[in-house]
């Protein structure tokens, strides 16, 4: 699995980095990760990113925009063609953040950018944002943290805002991927029995059922978008939709 994740052409971190990197803490792991993550299978893929920006299109334009665990700023990209004023990324890696900044060309038409780093958990913004994003960085959170997290992101978005990010899925019970996922959190989960500091990364943890109820419990309205273009399953059921929770009025 870990091998799978390097890309070709040697770009890609090898498979030593890759294990040093998950024996750190999440955050040191994503400092050590953070040059080469853009060519990992971690980053948010460019057909994901585009079919997001497709569904938010109709709900904007929006005034101001934050990406949660921004990373290198793959969903920086979603926020700089939806909104209009000023764009943040948040994330609690100075070496994403870095890496991030590097890539970022300022545009003249492009919003004002700002990237701050700071937990998600405890977000440093009044309520300033009209919509939130976050992309690929759930399974870094415990189920416990969740109601936590999305109440922080409610308190940062002004009424009529938006938090919305794509959920995939589940893998058919018996199929391959379902195996391999259960496969990879088994072995986090004894990997962080054995070893401190834990490495917080679980692929199964995150079902629309617990998400729906913990939104909602947090003080959004909530609704689902199917994202057509990522495809359907065998029973036509959409492969990924996009969860718009908004802050009511
Ligand atoms: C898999 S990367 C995803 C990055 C980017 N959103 C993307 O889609 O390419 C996960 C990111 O979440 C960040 N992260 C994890 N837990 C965090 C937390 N509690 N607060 C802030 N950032 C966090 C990591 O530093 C990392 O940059």
């Amino acid at each position: 699995m870990l091998s799978a994740m390097s890309a070709p052409q040697g770009q890609g971190p090898t498979f030593r980095e890759l294990v040093v990197q998950a024996l750190s803490s999440v955050e040191h792991g994503y400092d050590l990760l953070a040059p080469k993550f853009d060519h990992t299978a971690y980053r948010t893929p460019g057909p994901v990113l585009t079919s997001v920006t497709g569904a938010l299109r109709p709900l904007g334009p929006f005034g101001s925009g934050l990406d949660v665990c921004c990373g290198t700023g793959a969903g920086m990209g979603v926020l700089r063609q939806v909104c209009r004023e000023r764009i943040t990324g948040v994330d609690f890696s100075a070496g994403m953040l870095a890496v991030a900044r590097d890539r970022t060309r300022a545009a003249p038409d492009a919003p004002r950018t700002d990237w701050v780093r700071a937990d998600a958990r405890a977000l440093p913004f009044a309520p300033v944002f009209d919509l939130a994003v976050s992309f690929g960085a759930f399974g870094h959170f415990l189920s416990r943290e969740r109601p936590g997290l999305f109440a922080q992101v409610h308190s940062v978005l002004r009424p009529g805002g938006r938090f919305a990010f794509p959920i995939v899925a589940p893998a058919r019970p018996g199929s391959r991927p379902y195996w391999s996922l259960l496969a990879f959190d088994t072995a986090m989960r004894v990997r962080n029995a054995v070893w401190r500091p834990r490495f917080v990364m679980y692929y199964r943890t995150f079902r629309l059922g617990d998400v729906w109820k913990e939104l909602i419990g947090a003080g959004f309205e909530v609704e689902l978008r199917p994202l057509d273009d990522l495809g359907r399953r065998a029973d036509g059921s959409p492969r990924c939709r996009l969860v718009v929770a908004t802050r009511p009025v």
